[in-house]
C-alpha cells in the first residue's frame, strides 16, 4: 500500500519543523525541510556573489551545486555540493534575504521539482509555505500551523538564547513580520492555507499538544 504524505505549512516559527520531525520519527517517514532548500540557494548566492535579484544566476547555482539531506544522530544535516551547511543556512544573513530569493518563479520551479521527486512514493512529512497548495496538492493530510507573532518571536528568542546567539526581541519580531509579509504577498505560490488544510493555532500550546492534535487528524482521516 502506498504510504501517505503529510504537508505542514505556516509562517515563520509556527513550529512546523519541530512537529514535522517528531511525526516523521514516530511514523517512520522521511522528513523534508523545504525551507532549508531555499536557505541553501540564498547561502550559495552570498558565497558566489550572485545578486538576490538575478533569477537566472540563482537557477544556475541550483543546477551546479546539488542540495542533499543526510540523517545523523544529531538530526538532519544539509549539504551543498558535499559541504555541511546545516548551521550556516540559519544565520541572519541568509534569514534576512531568503524571502527575496524564494519569490522567484524559476527558483521555485526547480526546487518544487526536487521536492515532488522526494515525495513521489509517499511516506514523507514535508514542511514549508506552499506544500499543501503547490508542491503536494494531493497530500492525504494537510496542516496549517499559526501562532501569534509575539509568541513566535519569543520562541525564536529562546531558541537563540539556548544556542548562545545574542538577539534583540523587537528585532526578531520585526524580521519575522517582514518575512511573513513578503512570503504571503509574493505572486508565485504565496504562503496561504490550502482549502483542505486543517488549521491549528499553536499559541499557548506545547509541542507535544500540537503533535497529539495532528496525530488525531491523521487517524480521524483513517490513516495510520
Ligand atoms: O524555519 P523558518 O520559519 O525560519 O523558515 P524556513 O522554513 O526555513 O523558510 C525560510 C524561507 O524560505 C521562508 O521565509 C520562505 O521565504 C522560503 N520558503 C518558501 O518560500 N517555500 C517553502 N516551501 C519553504 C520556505
Ligand atoms: O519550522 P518553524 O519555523 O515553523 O518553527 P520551529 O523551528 O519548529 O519552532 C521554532 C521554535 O519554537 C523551536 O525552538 C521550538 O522548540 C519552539 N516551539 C514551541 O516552543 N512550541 C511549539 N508549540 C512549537 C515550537
Amino acid at each position: 500500500m502506498k504510504k501517505i504524505n503529510i504537508a505542514i505549512d505556516g509562517p515563520a516559527s509556527s513550529g512546523k519543523s519541530t512537529v514535522a520531525k517528531i511525526l516523521a520519527k514516530d511514523y517512520g517517514f522521511i522528513y523534508t525541510d523545504t525551507g532549508a532548500m531555499y536557505r541553501s540557494v540564498t547561502f550559495m548566492a552570498i558565497k558566489h556573489e550572485v545578486a538576490f535579484s538575478d533569477e537566472l544566476g540563482l537557477v544556475e547555482l541550483i543546477h551546479r551545486y546539488p542540495i542533499t539531506f543526510k540523517q545523523s544522530e544529531v538530526g538532519q544535516l544539509v549539504f551543498i555540493d558535499g559541504e555541511d551547511v546545516t548551521l550556516a543556512i540559519r544565520k541572519s544573513d541568509v534569514t534576512n534575504n531568503v524571502s527575496e530569493v524564494s519569490a522567484h518563479e524559476l527558483v521555485r520551479k526547480e526546487l518544487v521539482k526536487q521536492q515532488q521527486t522526494i515525495a513521489k512514493d509517499g511516506g514523507v512529512v514535508m514542511d514549508g509555505r506552499d506544500i499543501g497548495t503547490a508542491v503536494l496538492p494531493d497530500a492525504e493530510v494537510k496542516i496549517f500551523l499559526v501562532a501569534s507573532v509575539v509568541e513566535r518571536a519569543e520562541r525564536r528568542y529562546k531558541e537563540n538564547q539556548a544556542k548562545g546567539i545574542k538577539t534583540d526581541f523587537e528585532t526578531l519580531k520585526t524580521e519575522i513580520e517582514k518575512r511573513d509579509y513578503i512570503d504571503s504577498h509574493r505572486e508565485v505560490s504565496p504562503l496561504k492555507q490550502a482549502e483542505d488544510a486543517i488549521l491549528i493555532d499553536t499559541t499557548g500550546k506545547t509541542i507535544a499538544e500540537v503533535v497529539t492534535m495532528i496525530k488525531a487528524v491523521v487517524s480521524q482521516k483513517g490513516y495510520l
